[in-house]
């Protein structure tokens, strides 16, 4: 018998002010990438250096199909002389930036469920990346939206979402909550090496909230069953970061150096994760006795099409098309965590009761997480 405990009612979108064409962010890296090479001339024409390639728009655009970015700030990433995002410090007594972009997804996905922060008994925030250690990020958000009972930060990378969603989940079941509001509030550009030029095109701002609830005290006909949830993990290098507190005091490491930032064998992250992505949600549908083809629409993480267009060829044996397999990528880059969320939130109008979807996230680690939803 699937699970039908656990409702998801509600889903809340936050899109950052700016956002970056393709065209913006290449004519900034190759300003850099022209600077750098004169300015080394010597030493690349000793050999001693290499000399930086341009990056190109077209070959972003056919690479991962992202045409633009969101992000929180864009004039400090599209300075040559800067190449990182640059906010303003806010006092220990005001809002952190990374709680309010959390809270602005929250309270859409609360107006759309029906309920006041108050009825909130768990908030989880699942990030790639938390502003601060301590106090928690979801503690600051439960405390601003009124909820009562408790919060935690926690981070599984871009599968964030999905293991957020089977933690909240399994409280519900439990009976430690009754309603838990998931955020998935990811800053990107802070993460990111704009000089890199395989990677300096990759990942967007955005965050995103939803709603769990016990289902007899979900309003009626809103938002979908949870009718099953899965995990997987298995470590891999390939996409790593290497900040972390011990930085500052391991010897001969320089906090700044570029290891700190995101990183990845993009080719190699390509051909592990998508066999490994279809055979996940395969062997989720079946073990739930759900057939592929019954299911209207695949929420996958966002972070390349041509590696979506693959997951859901394997999975549905052929192409899927645009209805069942939506693309935000194209707009919002990948956002972590929050870009399976995203292709729920705005792709879900159109469904039937009893239609049946798939949420995948993949992503660090390696992990991928599943959850199949039903249309109430
Ligand atoms: C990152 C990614 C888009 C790169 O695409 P790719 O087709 O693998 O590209 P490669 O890195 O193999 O590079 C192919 C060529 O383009 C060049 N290239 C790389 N970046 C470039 C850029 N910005 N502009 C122009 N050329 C570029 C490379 O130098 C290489 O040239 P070569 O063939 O002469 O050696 C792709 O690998 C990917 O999306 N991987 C999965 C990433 C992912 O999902 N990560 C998870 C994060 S959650």
């Amino acid at each position: 018998m699937p699970d039908r405990h656990v409702v998801l009612s509600a889903t809340g979108l936050y899109t950052p002010p700016f956002s970056i064409s393709n065209d913006e962010l290449v004519d900034s890296f190759n300003q850099y990438v022209r600077r750098y090479n004169a300015e080394n001339a010597e030493s690349i024409a000793s050999g001693s250096l290499k000399a930086l390639s341009e990056s190109s728009a077209d070959f972003i655009d056919k690479a991962s199909g992202i045409h633009s970015r969101f992000v929180l700030e864009k004039d400090g990433i599209l300075n040559p002389d800067i190449m990182r995002p640059q906010f303003v410090k806010r006092s220990d007594d005001e809002l952190s930036l990374h709680a309010e972009i959390g809270i602005a997804a929250a309270n859409q996905a609360l107006a759309k469920a029906g309920l006041h922060g108050s009825d909130i008994d768990m908030v989880l925030v699942a990030n790639s990346n938390m502003q601060r250690p301590y106090p928690s990020i979801s503690v600051e958000i439960q405390a601003a939206l009124g909820a009562g009972g408790f919060a935690f930060d926690m981070s599984v990378a871009c599968s964030s979402a999905t293991f957020g969603l089977q933690t909240a989940a399994d409280a519900i079941k439990s009976g430690s909550a009754t309603r838990v509001l998931i955020v998935n509030a990811e800053m990107c550009s802070a993460q990111l090496n704009y000089r890199e030029r395989d990677s300096h095109f990759i990942f967007g701002d955005a965050a995103t909230a939803i709603v769990l609830e016990r289902n007899d005290l979900a309003a009626a006909g809103l938002g979908f069953n949870v009718l099953s949830t899965q995990l997987w993990t298995q470590f891999s290098n390939n996409i790593r970061s290497n900040f972390g507190f011990l930085n500052r005091c391991e010897i001969g490491n320089d906090p700044l150096s570029a290891d700190k930032l995101f990183i990845q064998q993009g080719r190699k992250v390509f051909k592990e994760v998508c066999p490994a992505v279809s055979e996940h949600i395969t062997h989720h549908l079946s073990a739930q006795n759900i057939s592929p083809q019954n299911i209207k629409r695949f929420w996958l993480h966002q972070a390349n099409r041509a590696m979506n267009e693959l997951i859901s060829r394997r999975v549905l044996g052929r192409d899927a098309t645009e209805e069942e397999a939506p693309l935000i990528l194209d707009r919002y880059a990948n956002t972590s965590s929050a870009g399976s969320i995203i292709a729920l939130h705005l792709h879900q109008a159109d469904l039937q009761n009893g239609d049946l979807g798939v949420l995948c996230s993949f992503g660090a680690g390696y992990s991928i997480g599943s959850a199949i939803l039903e249309k109430r």
